[in-house]
């Protein structure tokens, strides 16, 4: 099955354009999903962490710590490092496992982190969805209530819009409205059908 990387800066709209494929009846993946349900308890990646980073990054109740977890790989790299080799290969596995069980021509892989994790090679296509600087800030403020300081950490610790759309092999504009995404989203559905096998 074609399988087509969705991914953008925060707050690019990459969860706007997975709802508008999703409309079209085309299959969604979601890796922040998938690595999210990893890490509930009960699952053995939870047992994992608490073994490699310890018993401080789960709370009272069991569940993951994870401002805790958050605040140790921001300081450390080899924290994250060692959390993505414990996450990376069960998010790659289980998202497989997804696929393998799909029938539709094609699916989106929605990994807002695919270039910063490497993960390029889980999709045949990567779509990057595109946002001037100044409305993508403008759109997390107002979705999120976060001061800018911290919205501009986040994008400090993302790659560039400009290495996003060299290494894209589609590309959504989304500083405009909703009107213009729906019209790209369904141009590129049929494209993406007209490339499928089946
Ligand atoms: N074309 C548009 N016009 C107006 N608002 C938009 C448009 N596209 C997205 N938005 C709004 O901008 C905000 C960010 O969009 P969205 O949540 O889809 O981004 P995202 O890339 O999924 O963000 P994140 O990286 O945080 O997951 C949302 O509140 C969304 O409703
Ligand atoms: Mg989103």
């Amino acid at each position: 099955m074609l399988k087509i990387g969705l991914t953008g800066g925060i707050g690019c709209g990459k969860s706007t354009v997975s709802r508008l494929f999703e409309q079209l009846d085309v299959p969604i993946l979601d890796a922040d999903e998938v690595s999210h349900r990893l890490v509930q308890i009960g699952q053995p990646a939870l047992e994992t962490i608490r073994c490699v980073f310890g018993s401080e990054m789960l709370l009272e109740n069991g569940a993951l710590n994870r401002v805790g977890l958050k605040n140790l790989i921001f300081e450390n790299l080899l924290a994250k490092k060692q959390l993505e080799a414990i996450l990376h290969p069960l998010i790659f596995q289980e998202i497989s496992n997804q696929i393998a069980v799909l029938t539709a021509s094609y699916c989106i892989v929605s990994v807002p982190l695919l270039f910063e994790t490497h993960s390029e090679s889980l999709v045949n296509r990567i779509l990057v969805v595109n946002c001037d600087v100044e409305t993508q800030i403008e759109r997390v403020i107002k979705r999120d209530n976060l001061p800018l300081k911290q919205i501009q950490s986040i994008l400090a610790t993302q790659v560039s819009a400009a290495f996003r759309q060299n290494h894209a092999d589609d590309i959504i504009e989304n500083s405009k409205n909703n009107t213009t995404l729906a019209e790209q989203v369904k141009k590129l559905h049929n494209f993406y059908l007209s490339l499928s096998p089946l």
